[in-house]
C-alpha cells in the first residue's frame, strides 16, 4: 500500500447521479454470438459504451489508431540489440562516474522499473476493458507489449551493471521522490482496483477520461520527461550510451504512447461533449499543475548540485513549457504564459529520430525481423 502522500485506494462511488448499470460490462468483446444480426457500420462504433460488435477490427473508424499501431510495429526493437559493454566498463571503473552521476542512472532505474509496469498493469486491466473500441484496442495490445518491453529494458540494464535489483525495484516504495509520483498516479486506478466500476452513467465516464488524463497527458507526458533528460544528458556527453540508447528507444515509444492517448482522449470530448464542462477542464488543470510539481521535486531530489550541465532551474522552464504543450493538446489554456522555450531543444531530435539512424552514433540498427528465426 502507497500512503505516503495520503492516496489511498478508494471504493468507486457514483459521484451524484444513479447507480451504475449491475448487467454484464455492455460490449466487451465476450457477448453471445448473435447469428444472422446485422453487419457491424462505422456508424456503430464509439469510443466508450460501444455496444456494436467488438470482435471486429473492420470497417475502421478511427484510422488513426490503426496508423499508429502500424507505426508502433515498425519501430520495433528489443533490449538485447544494444551494447551495454562500454556501459559496464564505466560503470566498474571506480573513477568513471560521480557519485551524483550514479545516483541519476540507478533512481531513473528505480521509478521507471516500477512506472513502465503499473502503466501496463493500468492498461491491460482498466483502460482495455471500457475502451470500446477494436482499432484503439488493437494499440492498446501493441502499447501492452511495448511496456512489457520497456520493463525488460530495466532490467537488463540492472542486470549487466549487477545493480542490487532489490534496491532498484523497491526505489518506489523506498525512496520518496520516487514514491510520490506512483502514489499519486495510483488514485488514479480505481477503475482497475474496482471491478464493478463501469462507465456508462456521467459520472463514471468523467471517471474514467480523468482516469485517462491522469495516466496519458500527466505520468506519460509529464513524470517521465526529467529521467529522460537525464539519462539522455549521460548520453551525450558519452557516458552510459547503452543505458541512454535504451532509454532513447523508450523515449521514441512513450512519445506515441502520450499521442495516442490525446488523440482518446480527444474523441472522447468530441462524441461526449457534455463531460468536457468548465469542472472537468479546471480538474484537468489542477492535475497538470501537480504532476509539474512533483516532476519538479523529483528533478531537485534526483540532481541536488548542477551536472551535465544542467540544473534545476532549467528542469522548472522545461516542465512549465511541457505542460504548456500537453495543455494545448487537450484544448486547455497555457498555464505558465512565461514558459515559451525549450531549454533541451535536443530532445525533440531523439524523439523525432530514424531508428537507422543511432543518436550516439555507437552502432547502427536495423532490426531484423525474421533473421533470428531459425527453421528445423
Ligand atoms: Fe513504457
Ligand atoms: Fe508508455
Amino acid at each position: 500500500m502507497l500512503d505516503r502522500t495520503g492516496a489511498t485506494p478508494q471504493q468507486w462511488q457514483p459521484m451524484g447521479d444513479a447507480p451504475p448499470d449491475q448487467s454484464p460490462v455492455p460490449s466487451a468483446g465476450l457477448d453471445q454470438v448473435e447469428f444472422g444480426a446485422r453487419r457491424v457500420t462505422v456508424d456503430d462504433k464509439q469510443m466508450i459504451n460501444c455496444r456494436a460488435d467488438l470482435n471486429q477490427l473492420v470497417p475502421f473508424k478511427y484510422r488513426w489508431a490503426w496508423q499508429k499501431y502500424l507505426d508502433g510495429c515498425a519501430n520495433h526493437w528489443m533490449p538485447q540489440e544494444i551494447n551495454m559493454g562500454a556501459d559496464i566498463a564505466l560503470w566498474k571503473d571506480a573513477n568513471g562516474l560521480t557519485e551524483d552521476e550514479r545516483t541519476i542512472v540507478k533512481r531513473n532505474l528505480g521509478f521507471f522499473s516500477s512506472a513502465d509496469s503499473l502503466v501496463a498493469n493500468n492498461l491491460v486491466l482498466a483502460v482495455y476493458r471500457h475502451l470500446t473500441n477494436p482499432e484503439c484496442r488493437q494499440y492498446l495490445l501493441r502499447q501492452a507489449f511495448e511496456e512489457a518491453v520497456h520493463t525488460h529494458a530495466y532490467q537488463y540494464c540492472v542486470e549487466s551493471l549487477a545493480l542490487d535489483e532489490a534496491e532498484v525495484f523497491n526505489m518506489y516504495r523506498e525512496v520518496a521522490c520516487v514514491h510520490d509520483k506512483t502514489a499519486w498516479a495510483m488514485q488514479y486506478m480505481d477503475s482497475l482496483g474496482d471491478p464493478t466500476f463501469r462507465t456508462g452513467t456521467p459520472a463514471a465516464n468523467r471517471r474514467f477520461l480523468r482516469d485517462l488524463i491522469a495516466f496519458y497527458v500527466v505520468f506519460e507526458g509529464i513524470f517521465f520527461y526529467v529521467g529522460f533528460v537525464q539519462v539522455l544528458s549521460l548520453g551525450r556527453r558519452n557516458k552510459m550510451t547503452g543505458c541512454a540508447e535504451q532509454f532513447q528507444y523508450i523515449l521514441r515509444d512513450e512519445s506515441m504512447h502520450m499521442n495516442f492517448g490525446i488523440d482518446v482522449i480527444n474523441q472522447i470530448k468530441v462524441e461526449n461533449p457534455e463531460l468536457w464542462d468548465a469542472g472537468m477542464q479546471a480538474e484537468a488543470r489542477d492535475m497538470i499543475r501537480q504532476g509539474v510539481e512533483l516532476e519538479g521535486r523529483y528533478a531537485r531530489d534526483t540532481m541536488p548540485r548542477g551536472i551535465l550541465g544542467l540544473n534545476a532551474g532549467m528542469f522548472e522552464e522545461y516542465l512549465q513549457y511541457i505542460a504548456n504543450r500537453r495543455c494545448s493538446q487537450i484544448d486547455l489554456e497555457q498555464m505558465y504564459p512565461q514558459a515559451t522555450r525549450n531549454p533541451f531543444p535536443w530532445m525533440s531530435e531523439v524523439i523525432d529520430l530514424k531508428k537507422e539512424k543511432n543518436f550516439f552514433e555507437t552502432r547502427v540498427t536495423e532490426y531484423q525481423t525474421g533473421g533470428a528465426l531459425e527453421w528445423d
